[in-house]
């Protein structure tokens, strides 16, 4: 996944560039570039790092050029490095490239017989070259371009650049998303709107195998056999007055603590309380014939469909099945035509769960998609769409998503649960009234003594090697989740383990050296909390290092043999025991972040939208 954008004919083409992939750094932050077409030579600066980087180098320059591509990476094939940042070029052609090119070896030793020299161990630098080479042979932009795409295995979106074209971008897309934006005598091109917002509220989203000439007053779009294709020129709503970190030190601790601001508008927009009324979008289909759901995602988006797992199950007494997208599109899933396919994503372009939903498309099924940004891929491609009303999510550890995704799921099996003829009036009254309590019980967690406390255990954790999650029922999704933060954000190997099976080996891994948090609500609806309570003395047992999350009477409880404590409220439901103990893990994870000195907001590795396999 990376993040791509061009400019033609404007005389700010660098700035334009720059602000651009500043706000697709989401997308990879390892290495970025810039070029532009002066004097009829390609003038190319390319960095190690972060955009910053790549600015400082730019000062050091002047340039004149209106035309200019960009990229900023994730790393696929070879290592983050100036040599394998984008652009890649040829000796006429560069391009810059968001996907990956599966037979690039291929291309690569068709290309080098040819006299093609490559610099980097990119995937991406066969593309320029094979473009050149059609383009000798048909002297033609668009049949270079078609004749290129049509070699290439794989995910591509691409920007193209081309010597003797002063006023043109060549754009390419399939798997991956790309936009066109309409300027004043100049246009765009990003791997999405938002990167364009300040210059444009005008959007053409291309779909798969399509293609276009830009210019500055012109675009042309076409397909596979270059036939136009009309597009619709979209006007898109203002995002950029939520995207500043508000005075907290990181996106991450803002969109932590707007959690139940989060909570507070799902429910304006989908429910209202005084007549305990839900209103969901229209669906096109009826959920009365819908016998079985099945819930396909990714990283943190998948838990929060195991979180919906536990709730449709026990509200709506509707069977679900969870699976991970990577592993789901490639399995030969026994669909049947009762069953309703719910895709969960904060970006809406995940590459794997995008792929799941094609799949799944391609077998005739029903289609919801619960995403947080409106124009994504996934949305378009869906016969139903909740939005999660969380707002943009820039820290690249998801928080308020996943929040705003459980909160829509618990709307979700109400609503089924109704249809369903599983809960009445009273009983879907209490239980809109426990979401909504949520909001509340949630600001206590962020009372200052609770902060305290937490940034006293995150200090004790900053040297640890390991840590375990363990917690029963939907308490073991928070564990999972609680352990996929806590290794994204600390470096630190953290596991989520269902408390009842530690002791089918993991428990081995038990010693005085190994912190292990036990997740342990006392919830009034279900007598997990003795259970785990056991779970967690088997841990003591072995000198474990205990630090219990429950609520005061839960802790005063379980007594000494808790070091380290985590308060959390008296929870009522599954709905408030899904969505209320993950958040102190979240706090964890950030302030062990802090202390380590890691970057809270852009981890290494990572990316916020994976939009390659
Ligand atoms: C979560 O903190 C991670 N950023 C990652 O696991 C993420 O949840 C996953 O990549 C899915 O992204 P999506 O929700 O945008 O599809």
């Amino acid at each position: 996944m990376c993040g791509i954008v061009g400019v033609v004919g404007s005389k700010n083409s660098v700035t334009i560039i720059i602000d651009g992939l500043k706000k697709l750094e989401y997308r990879g932050y390892d290495s970025a570039g810039i070029a532009l077409l002066e004097n009829n030579q390609f003038r190319t600066v390319k960095e190690e790092g972060k955009i910053v980087q790549l600015e400082q180098a730019l000062a050091q320059h002047k340039f004149s050029g209106e035309i200019a591509i960009g990229h900023t990476r994730w790393a696929t094939h070879g290592a983050p490095s100036k040599e394998n940042a984008h652009p890649h070029a040829s000796s006429q052609v560069c391009v810059v490239h968001n996907g990956i090119i599966e037979n690039h070896q291929e291309l690569k030793a068709k290309l080098q017989k040819n006299g093609a020299q490559f610099l980097s161990e990119t995937d991406t630098e066969v593309v320029p070259h094979l473009i050149e080479y059609h383009f000798a042979q048909t002297h033609d932009i668009k049949k270079s371009i078609l004749a290129a795409a049509k070699e290439i295995h794989g995910t591509f979106a691409l920007a193209v650049i081309f010597k003797g074209h002063q006023d043109l971008i060549a754009v390419a897309k399939r798997g991956s998303p790309l936009v066109l934006g309409m300027g004043k005598g100049e246009n765009y091109v990003a791997s999405d709107y938002y990167a364009l917002s300040d210059h444009t509220n005008k959007i053409i989203a291309l779909d798969d195998d399509e293609f276009a000439l830009v210019l500055p007053n012109s675009v042309e779009v076409f397909d596979v056999e270059g036939k136009k294709v009309n597009k619709k020129v979209k006007t898109m709503e203002a995002e950029k007055n939520r995207v500043s970190k508000d005075g907290y030190d990181h996106f991450m601790l803002k969109e932590i603590y707007e959690q139940p601001r989060v909570l507070e508008e799902t429910i304006q927009a989908y429910v209202d309380l005084s007549n305990s009324s839900i209103h969901l979008p229209n669906f096109g289909f009826d959920l009365k014939e819908i016998n079985k759901i099945t819930i396909v995602a990714c990283g943190t988006s998948y838990y929060s469909g195991l979180c919906a797992k536990y709730l449709i199950e026990e509200i709506a007494g509707v069977e679900v099945e969870v699976d991970i997208a990577s592993e789901f599109r490639y399995r030969s899933h026994p669909f049947r035509h009762d069953n309703l396919m719910i895709f969960v994503s904060q970006s809406g372009e995940t590459a794997d769960t995008l792929a799941a939903l094609k799949y799944a498309k391609q077998n005739g099924q029903k289609i919801l998609s619960i995403v947080n940004v409106a124009h994504s891929s996934m949305a378009q491609l869906s016969d139903a769409v909740i939005r999660t009303v969380a707002g943009p999510e820039i820290g690249v550890a998801s928080t308020k998503a996943y929040t705003g995704q459980v909160a829509i799921l618990s709307l979700f099996a109400v609503h089924l649960g109704v249809i369903k003829g599983k809960v009445d009036a009273k009983q879907k009254n209490i239980l809109l009234q426990q979401l909504a309590e949520s909001g509340l019980k949630m600001t206590h967690l962020f009372d200052q003594s609770k902060i305290k406390n937490i940034k006293k255990i995150a200090k004790s954790l900053t040297r640890a090697r390991n840590l375990l999650y363990i917690g029963r029922g939907i308490s073991q999704v928070t564990a999972f989740e609680a352990a996929l933060k806590f290794r994204e954000l600390s470096y630190i190997n953290a596991q989520g383990i269902a408390a009842g099976e530690l002791k089918h080996g993991t428990i081995a891994l038990i010693d005085k050296k190994m912190p292990v948090v036990v997740i342990a609500p006392r919830n009034s609806q279900n007598d997990l909390f003795e259970k785990t309570l056991s779970n967690a003395q088997e841990v003591n047992a072995r000198g474990g290092k205990i630090i219990f999350v429950s609520d005061r009477e839960g802790i005063v409880q379980f007594g000494k043999m808790a070091r380290k404590k985590i308060e959390i409220p008296k929870l009522d439901g599954v709905i408030q025991e899904a969505i209320l103990p993950v958040i102190s893990t979240q706090l964890l994870a950030y302030y062990v972040s802090l202390y380590k000195g890691n970057d809270v907001d852009q981890p290494r590795n990572l990316a916020k939208s994976v939009t390659v396999e």
